[in-house]
């Protein structure tokens, strides 16, 4: 009995062997194997066999479709190899023809300077710190000393949400308070932290001026920090950021939650202080708002003023990214004008 199927399993190599194509292949794998394939048809054949001869039958029809399926393997990858090569042989191949390019997504010019800016930050020991884009009128405005109904308000249009006292943070110093809060171990630990995040603010969208962008805020709070200490660390902040020679000026200026408060001009880097037009011929560019902690938000951050002092700053770093890659209008930044971005 069971030589009947010994001469099919033969036939059947034999046949394999004889196949020399893809084409060819696919026909023995219909003839032998496939639905209609004798090898198939024998398998089948096992349950009307007698008793005696059936599980032997089985058991070797079932081997052989193994052996079968993997030679059939083997002869395909030979088949393939040898199909290729005659490909390359014949010129088939165009060797000439450009690779398919990968395509490589780049960063927002934003998270660029972001990271940057985290980068410089962390090497001189401020930590990150992520604080929340939604915020209350208190944490925006009032602990920040901002009394209800101050016109210093008018400085930052907010952006309201239908919960009254709920806005958009307008700047990310609402910020510190929560740093301090969070950090501070109710007053007891000196600090350092950078805040990056977006800020909003109902403003007329112009050149220069979104309804949204970032600000990279910090904050020192320590025992003995001296308005000198700000001045020593943002220059040194310039001169990491904007080159070896960059030089540094303050000018005296006016927040509710600092005091003093001073605004920081770094000489333009572009003409070298000569005057140009990106610096408006002053020679300077204004890169941060900054001063020493009002006595009054180290009290709201837990901290007491008689033993703590502490600076800040706010950054903005749509700025300097405009202000490195000549940029002239903000408004490209969330654009998501490819022109633009795929040129970063
Ligand atoms: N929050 C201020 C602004 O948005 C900037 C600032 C931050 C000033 C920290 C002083 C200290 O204009």
């Amino acid at each position: 009995m069971l030589e009947t199927l010994e001469a099919q399993y033969a036939d059947a190599l034999e046949a394999l062997a004889a196949s020399d194509s893809s084409e060819a292949l696919d026909a023995w794998q219909s003839a032998w194997l496939g639905r209609r394939g004798a090898i198939t048809a024998s398998l089948r054949a096992t349950g009307q066999l007698p008793q005696e001869t059936r599980a032997a039958w089985g058991k070797r029809a079932n081997e052989i479709r193994q052996l079968l399926t993997h030679a059939q393997e083997e002869r395909e990858e030979a088949i393939c190899a040898a199909e290729l090569l005659l490909d390359l042989e014949s010129g088939f191949i165009d060797v000439t023809l450009p690779g398919r390019q990968r395509q490589a997504g780049g960063l927002h010019p934003s998270t660029r300077i972001l990271r940057e800016f985290a980068r410089i930050w962390g090497e001189m020991g401020f930590q990150v710190y992520r604080s929340r884009d939604v915020e209350t009128d208190e944490y925006n405005f009032q602990y920040l000393n901002f009394p209800p109904h101050h016109p210093a308000r008018d400085m930052q249009d907010s952006f309201y949400t239908t919960t009254p006292g709920v806005i958009l943070r307008t700047h990310t110093s609402p910020g510190q308070i929560r740093a301090m809060r969070d950090l501070g171990a109710g007053g007891t630990r000196p600090l350092r932290v950078i805040l990056p995040g977006m800020c909003y603010r109902y403003e007329q969208i112009t050149a220069r001026s979104e309804v949204q962008f970032h600000q990279v805020e910090g904050l020192a709070v320590g025992r003995g920090i001296r308005m000198t200490d700000l001045k020593g660390t943002v220059a040194a902040f310039a001169r990491r950021m904007f080159g070896e020679n960059a030089r540094v000026r303050y000018r005296a200026s006016y927040f509710p939650f600092t005091e003093p408060s001073m605004e920081i001009d770094v000489e333009c880097f572009l003409c070298d202080g000569a005057g140009c037009r990106v610096c408006k011929y002053s020679g300077w560019l204004e890169i941060a708002g900054s001063g020493m902690v009002h006595p009054t938000v180290l009290r709201n951050g837990g901290y007491d003023p008689s033993e703590w002092s502490g600076f800040a700053f706010g950054m903005g770093p749509e700025r300097s990214a405009m202000l490195r890659h000549d940029i002239h209008d903000i408004r490209y930044f969330w654009g998501n004008d490819l022109r633009f971005l795929e040129q970063f």
